[in-house]
Formats: structure tokens, sequence, C-alpha cells
């Protein structure tokens, strides 16, 4: 009810639309923020340009999508006064009799003006393409809202030379921010963070030389532009491809307030912006997000993380923009200094430059030389068989992921060394990151006859934001790993993966017409099938394909880049009419499920594979896209290879096979397999990585015991919530009955008789144990995967007895 009511309020602030329909403005007329029925539309209807407001009493003179929808209120595509909103009244936008088209606030300031000179009649009218154009009734025109765009590019608008994209400060305050779009001195199509402090290059990938990111220094024309079918060229050849190239979609080409560039088609149906393209798939590496000294790295349930550096505490404790600053201080004296490893944390730029062929020792001691060296990065390259080493005197846009083959030595004190060995850790929620939630103040100055009065404003997208930022964090769970089928074109990828369209004839020659049945579950039919170059692969026919092609593209070419050594590998898929088919790696041993009901797996190798599948699940969660979540974890879906290291497969498929709910929440619908759905589920709590620790925890107890939990293909009797936590009960029943006994005996009573006498108690139990806390009806009681390896993973060489 109390939402219905914001939606109500923030939607009569927000629309200021009549039916009134005013082509064009002549000389000597204007538009009036007094009267909301000023709006200029376009022809076809898909664009208005009028005042829109911004917070209370303050207005922009902007252009906006004229469609919306419940979820979506007007999206602006330009603004005039974008850094100075005018006063609600006696503010204007004229066209005048010299031919210069001038905003005024409170009829006295001119805050925005289009600097141009006419003496013949002249007309403002806003084009079918979004393009408000000053012309001549010849139809030559003078100023057009193109020629300067603020963050939003649209089809057919051109990125020149001489112009700039700029980001939002925020999801609510359209005021220019610090992320920048443009072509650089090298003729490279840039996207630079110009923060307060420091200001730095990060897409295309610094790292990288331009032609190894795709790009071309050549060409000096420096001109981008996005085509109606979603192409987005740029004379440096990048070349991006929506994900769904057809025509007929509205679409714009945005640098969101996040620091990402986001290319949006608009859904009809949904009423919906869809991302079809993004360039930037690591939001760590996007620069200015955690200030100097801190860390920023990614976590499934909250997004962007950022931690001060051992030893380091926040500057300012509500906002990270100002970093982190030494606890300690630093003496020049080389002996006095000690180092302490952070892996797989790199810091961009601000060294003294990089060194090759050093070995460990140089470049420590390079390092030392420099009193204000804060630390060195050291990166082992295998390949050319020698080292990186870089020495940092200052410690901007850190990030942890690892896919960075390199470690960072950070400076400390010797007498430090083990007390600063702790990591200070605030977690960066997405609600927080730019997103206002709070009512903002503001005080506007506005003139008036008896003086200037001061007004508090707030802003109308403060009420609006509860909607905003609920889709917001919908979108950082699922949407933002988007990533566009065209990606491949710009070279980021590697392309070694092998992975690639089939056709379905080749599919059902390798499957001899489908017939060799290997499994059946939930989303389809599973096919063993030889491929023309002798590879044996598992194809997996998806049932009904409820799902456009282009978003069933994207998500399979994400899930196609998912690799871990624990992930079943994906090595294509077919989309041809209503067929859409899988192609995976292989395994040969089947399914976790049929090698527990075939008794062939001694207590080392349920170890190991207790261990791999929680390594998987870790990086799916904390390593890769932060929206994976499985969401399906059971016995059936983890395989075993020629050497029972398990895979887990099935992953990514919740979201390709339903997106129907994607407006509310693409987890409206319950998922999963009874016997293994965490009580979130069942309760319609909000669905976090720990419904995967709950199943995993299922699965591990299933492992230990030899007894199945309820499922598909072999029901046990009964139903309903307790059913579902049989197995659970049943093992902490004899653990707490037995508590007084030793270990020992009620271990010997719930372990799988198979074992009998052959497994290490010390392991069985650690198993046992975790499985029990990956079990817990509270989430937060629950172990994240990347704690439970840890725990195996410490345990891995004990040895018990
Ligand atoms: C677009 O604007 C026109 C005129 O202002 C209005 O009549 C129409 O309802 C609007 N369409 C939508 C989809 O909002
Ligand atoms: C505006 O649109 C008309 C037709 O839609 C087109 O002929 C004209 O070139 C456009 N003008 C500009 C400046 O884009
Ligand atoms: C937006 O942010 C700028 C800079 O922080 C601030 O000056 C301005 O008042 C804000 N505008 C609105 C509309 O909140
Ligand atoms: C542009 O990219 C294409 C492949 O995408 C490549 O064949 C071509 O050589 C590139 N051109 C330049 C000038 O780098
Ligand atoms: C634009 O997209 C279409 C449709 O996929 C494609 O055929 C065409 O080659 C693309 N054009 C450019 C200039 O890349
Ligand atoms: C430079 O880029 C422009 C726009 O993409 C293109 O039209 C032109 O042919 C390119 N010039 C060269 C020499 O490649
Ligand atoms: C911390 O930041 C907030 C907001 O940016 C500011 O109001 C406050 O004064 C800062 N505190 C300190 C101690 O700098
Ligand atoms: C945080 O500090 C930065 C830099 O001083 C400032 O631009 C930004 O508005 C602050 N953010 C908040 C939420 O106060
Ligand atoms: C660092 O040095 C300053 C002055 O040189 C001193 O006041 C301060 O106590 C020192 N801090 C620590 C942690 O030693
Ligand atoms: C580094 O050393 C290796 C082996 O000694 C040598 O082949 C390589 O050329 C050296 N690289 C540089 C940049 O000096
Ligand atoms: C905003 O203004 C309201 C009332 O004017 C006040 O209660 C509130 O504390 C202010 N918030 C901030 C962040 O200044
Ligand atoms: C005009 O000024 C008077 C006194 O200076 C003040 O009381 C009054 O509130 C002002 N008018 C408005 C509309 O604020």
């Amino acid at each position: 009810m109390a939402t219905l009511i914001l939606f109500i309020l923030s939607l009569a602030l927000l629309v200021p639309l009549t039916s009134t329909y005013f082509p064009t403005l002549r000389k000597g007329s204007s538009l009036s923020t007094e009267k909301p029925e000023d709006v200029l539309s376009s022809p076809n209807g898909v664009f208005s340009a009028g005042f829109y407001p911004v917070g209370e009493n303050a207005y922009c003179f902007a252009i906006w999508f004229n469609h919306s929808s419940h979820s979506h209120p007007h999206t602006i595509v330009w603004m005039a006064n974008r850094d100075q909103p005018v006063n609600g009244r006696r503010s204007k936008l004229s066209l005048l009799k010299t031919g210069n088209l001038i905003l005024t606030d409170a009829g006295k300031f001119t805050v925005w003006a289009s600097n141009t000179l006419s003496r013949s009649p002249l007309q403002l009218s806003l084009n079918n393409t979004g393009n408000l154009v000053l012309h001549t009734l010849e139809g030559d025109s003078l100023w057009e809202s193109f020629d300067f765009p603020t963050d939003t590019l649209l089809p057919q608008q051109r990125l020149t030379r001489n112009t700039k994209v700029v980001s939002s400060k925020s999801q609510s305050n359209y005021s220019s921010g610090f992320y920048k779009l443009f072509f650089n001195d090298d003729n490279l199509l840039s996207l630079v963070y110009d923060g307060i402090e420091i200001s730095s290059l990060y897409w295309p990938d610094p790292t990288l030389v331009s032609w190894d990111a795709g790009r071309s220094t050549y060409n000096s024309s420096r001109v981008a532009v996005l085509d109606s079918l979603g192409n987005f060229t740029s004379s440096d050849n990048l070349t991006v491809m929506s994900a769904d190239n057809r025509m007929g979609l509205h679409r714009r080409l945005t640098v969101d307030f996040d620091g990402n560039i986001r290319l949006y088609s608009w859904e009809k149906e949904e009423g919906t912006w869809v991302i079809s393209w993004q360039a930037i798939q690591k939001p760590c590496t996007i620069h200015g997000t955690c200030g100097p000294n801190s860390i920023c790295s990614y976590v499934a349930d909250s997004g962007r993380k950022c931690s001060c550096l051992p030893g380091y505490e926040m500057k300012n404790l509500t906002n990270w923009s100002h970093g982190c600053k030494r606890k300690f201080n630093l003496s020049c004296n080389k002996k006095d200094s000690g180092f302490l490893l952070l892996s797989h944390v790199e810091f961009y730029g601000y060294g003294t430059g990089e060194v090759e062929n050093y070995t460990f020792s140089q470049c420590k001691n390079s390092c030392l030389q420099l009193c204000n060296c804060k630390a060195f990065q050291f990166k082992f390259d295998e390949g050319k068989g020698s080292a990186k080493c870089s020495p940092k005197t200052l410690l901007y846009n850190g990030y942890r992921s690892p896919d960075f083959k390199g470690d960072l030595y950070l400076r400390v004190p010797k007498s430090n060394l083990l007390s600063t060995n702790s990591v200070q850790e605030f977690h960066l929620d997405c609600s927080s990151e730019g997103t206002v939630l709070q009512v903002l103040n503001r005080t506007y100055v506005k003139s008036r006859p008896n003086g200037t009065v001061k007004i508090v404003l707030w802003f109308a997208c403060g009420l609006g934001g509860l909607e905003v930022v609920c889709i917001f964090l919908v979108w950082c769970l699922l949407i933002r790993g988007q990533q566009s089928w065209g990606a491949d074109k710009q070279g980021y990828l590697p392309a070694a993966t092998g992975f690639r369209k089939f056709t379905y004839a080749e599919l059902k020659k390798a499957t001899k017409g489908f017939s060799e049945e290997i499994g059946r579950g939930a989303g389809g039919t599973v096919y063993r099938g030889v491929l023309s170059d002798s590879r044996v692969v598992a194809i997996k026919r998806l049932n009904e394909a409820n799902q456009g092609e282009s978003e069933f593209l994207a998500e399979v070419s994400i899930i196609g880049r998912i690799n871990h050594m624990n992930l079943i590998e994906m090595w294509g898929y077919c989309v041809e009419g209503k067929h859409r088919i899988l192609v995976y790696e292989y395994m040969e041993h089947g399914s976790l499920a049929e090698n527990l009901s075939s008794n062939s797996l001694d207590w080392k190798k349920r170890f190991e594979i207790a261990l791999g599948t929680a390594k998987g699940l870790a990086y799916l969660h904390e390593e890769c896209l932060e929206w994976v979540l499985h969401c399906d974890v059971k016995p059936q879906n983890i395989l075993l290879d020629s050497n029972y290291h398990p895979k887990v497969a099935d992953f990514g498929l919740s979201k390709l096979q339903n997106r129907s709910g994607l407006k509310n929440s693409s987890f409206s619908r319950i998922r999963g397999t009874r016997g293994y759905m965490a009580p979130e589920w069942i309760f319609n709590l909000p669905i976090t990585s720990k419904v995967d620790v709950y199943s995993y925890g299922i699965v591990v107890l299933e492992m230990v015991t030899g007894k199945q939990t309820q499922m598909g293909v072999h029901p046990m009797d009964g139903g309903g919530e307790t059913e579902d936590r049989r197995l659970v009960t049943w093992v902490r029943e004899k653990m707490n009955r037995n508590k007084a006994a030793t270990t020992a005996s009620w271990m010997e009573e719930i372990i799988d008789p198979v074992m009998e006498g052959t497994y290490e108690m010390g392991k069985m139990e650690i198993l046992v144990g975790m499985a029990l806390q990956c079990v817990e009806e509270d989430k937060d009681a629950r172990p994240s995967m990347s704690q439970v390896v840890k725990m195996l993973l410490s345990h891995e060489n004990d040895h018990y007895n």
C-alpha cells in the first residue's frame, strides 16, 4: 500500500504529460515551467522535450523517451542545464527574435543558451530520432541537441572529436558525474574516471596495447555511432553488436553513473530497458569505486565491496570515496620495513614504472630504496619465464580478482607484521553505491522582487527511489552479468575456448537422431553424442523455448565463458527455430547420484568430490560473474570425470529457462528439487547464494551416510516441509543422542555401511560438521561456499587416528 502511494506520488511529480501537442516552437514564443502542457513531441510520439522535474521546484529542460512503465519512469536522454536546474516559477525556454534559444531561471538569469544568431524565421522541433533541432523553414539546421550529448547516445547520434559523454552523479542526480567517454589523443574511444583527486583511464583495458584490445590508433576521423540495428561502431575499429540485433527497437547507449557503458533496448511487452551489451564485465575494474588504499572485490550477495588494506583504516566512515589511511608510520630505514602478501591483488598505475626480469629480492629492494614506496606488485609470467615488478608510491584502483596472476606486497613496519594481519572489511552493497535512497536536501536560491529566499528542496526521485532501488537490486543480481554476443568481436576474450554454434542437423547426426538418452531433468533431456571431430559430448535439449533467441544467446554466451576445473564446460549451443540445445563435455563416470547408488566411491573419493564441488560452487558465487546462483545443486547435477573429479553441471540454467518473471524478480517461481531446497524457497525469503550452500550440505550428508533424501527418482512416501529435512533431523538426532558417547560410536551409526572400517574418522567428522552447518535453517548461520572450501582444504592433508 505504502509503495503504491509512493508510486502514485512519484508519477504525479514525474509525469508532466498532457494531451496538448506542441509540434514546434517559433521565434518570439517560449515554453514555461509553469505550464506542464508545454511539451514538444516528436512526430512519431517516441520522444518528448520539455521541463522535467529533478527535485521539488527544480527543473531541467530535457528530452526523454515518452514511453514509461510502472517500473521505469521516463528515461532522460538529454538535458540542457543538467548542472544548473531552474526554478519552477517564471522559468522559460525562449526562442528570441535574434535567433538565440535561451533558458532563463526565474525570469532573470540566463542559465543556458544555444548562442545562435539568425534573421530568418526559425523553428525548434524534435526529430523522430530524438534530436532537438533549431532550423530554418528551409530545413537548414543551426543547432542540434545531438551535437551536445549528456550521458546518452541515441541511434544516429555521432560522438565526435569535439564531444564527450559524461555520466550522471547518481541514479537520481542528473548532474555531471565522474565518468567520461570520449576520443583520447591516440584516437581511441576511451572511458576515463575523472575524479576529484585523480583521473585515470580504465577502458579499453589499460594493461593491453590497443591492438590487443581490438582497437586501432590509425584512423584519426574520431567518430562513433550507434545504428538502429544496435551496432555501435567507432573509427578506432571498436565494433559492438547488440545481443538483440533487429530492427524496430528503441535503443540507447548510456554511460551509467556506476562507470559502465551499457547498450539498452526497450522491451515493449515487459516495459523495461534490457541491457544488450556492456563494456565492462568486472565492475571492480572500473576506477574510482573505492578510493585510495582500498581493495574492491565482488561478492555474490551484495555486489561490490570495498576493504581497507591491512593496517589501514577508513578515512571517512560514511564515504568510501575518501579511501583509507595508514594506521602506522613508515620509516625510511630499510631494516624497519617488512612486507605483507596480498595475493591476486592489483593496483593499477601510480608506480615508478614496470621493470621486467627482476627477481623477487631485486624487486623488494627497489621498493625499499624509495622512501615513499608503499608496496610493490610482483607478477611472474610463466609464458615468458620472467617477472614484472612495479613498486608503487600511491595505491589507487585496487581490486582483487583470481584472474590477476600476480601479488601485491604491502610495506609495513616490521613491528606491525604480526598485528596487522587482518583485513578491515566493509560491505558496499548495491543500494548504497550511488543510488541515493536518502532524501537529499538542497538550498535553492530563488529570485523574487523582495529578495532572495532560501527554499529547501527535496527530491522526487527519492520518493520513487524505493521502486528504482528494487529494480536496481534485481539488475545487480541478474542483469549486470549480461554480455553481448558481439563482445567477441572486441578481442577481449580468449579465443581458445573453442566455444561455437552448432547447426541442428550437425547435432542430430552426432546423436544419431537423439537416440542415446543418458539423462532427463527438469529443463530437458540429455543425449550422448559424438561430434564430427570424434569428441564425445553430452547434448542437452531444452524443453520449452519460452525465450527469445537473443536472450538465449546472451545468456549462453555467459555460461560458455565460465571456466573452472570443477564446473562442466560448455562447448557450444544450437538455436534454430524453436530448438534450444546446449553441448557439453561428456563425463565418463556419469553423475554422483549413479555412483552413490552403485557404491563405487570410497571415502577418499567422497572427500575429494565434496571439496571439488565446493570449489566449483565457490567460483560460481564469488569469483566469476556476480549473478550466478546454481539453485539446483543435487547429486544428479554433479558429474564425475574419468578420474572421479567432480564437475558441477546445469549452472546458469535457472536463468535460461525462466525469464518471464524478470520484471518482479527472476526468482519469483520456486526452483530446485524437493529435498535439496533451502527453507528460503518455501518461506518466500530473499534468495541468496546461501540456497546453494544448503543444497550442498544435503548432498554431503547423502555422500557420508549413503542415504537419500527425498527426490524425484526415488520418492519416499509423504511430503511437506518436515519430510524434506528428514535426513538432517536423523543425523542431528544420532549426534545428540550419543553426545555422551565417543564420536566414533555415533559416526559409525550414520556413515554409509559400504565404507565400513575403511575411512578416516577425522575427515568424516569434518564433513559431517561442515554439512550440518550448511543446512542450518537460518541462512546467516550457514558458511559461504568459499568458507567451506577453506574448511575442507585446511584438513585435506590432516591425518587422524
Ligand atoms: C506520448 O506523448 C503524447 C503527446 O504528449 C501522448 O498523447 C501519448 O500518450 C504519449 N505516449 C506514451 C506512450 O506515453
Ligand atoms: C529530422 O528528421 C527529418 C525527417 O525525419 C530529416 O529529414 C532531417 O534530416 C532530420 N534533421 C536532422 C537535423 O536530423
Ligand atoms: C547533485 O550533485 C551535485 C554535486 O554533488 C550537487 O551540487 C547538486 O546539488 C546535486 N543535485 C541534485 C539535484 O541533487
Ligand atoms: C579491425 O578489426 C578487424 C577484425 O575485427 C580486423 O580484421 C582489422 O584488421 C582491424 N582493422 C584495423 C585497422 O586494425
Ligand atoms: C550490423 O548488424 C547487422 C545484423 O547483424 C550485420 O549484418 C551488419 O553487418 C552490421 N553492420 C555493421 C556495420 O557492423
Ligand atoms: C576511419 O573511420 C571511419 C568511420 O568509421 C571510416 O568511414 C573510414 O573509412 C576510416 N578510415 C580509414 C582510413 O580506415
Ligand atoms: C565524511 O564525509 C561526509 C560526507 O561526504 C562529510 O559530511 C563529513 O564531514 C566527512 N567527515 C569527515 C571526518 O571528514
Ligand atoms: C563522498 O566524497 C566525495 C569526494 O569528496 C564526494 O564527491 C561525494 O559526494 C561524497 N559522497 C557522499 C555520499 O557523501
Ligand atoms: C607517527 O608519527 C607521529 C609524529 O611523527 C606521532 O605523533 C605518531 O604517534 C606516530 N604514530 C604511530 C602509530 O607511531
Ligand atoms: C628476460 O630474461 C629472459 C631469459 O633470461 C630473456 O629471454 C628475456 O629476453 C629477458 N627479457 C627482457 C625484457 O629483458
Ligand atoms: C533534510 O532536511 C530535513 C528537514 O528539513 C532534516 O530533518 C534532515 O535532517 C535533513 N537531512 C540532511 C541529510 O541534512
Ligand atoms: C518577502 O520578504 C519578506 C520579508 O523580507 C518575507 O517575510 C517573505 O516571506 C518574503 N516572501 C516570500 C514569498 O518568501
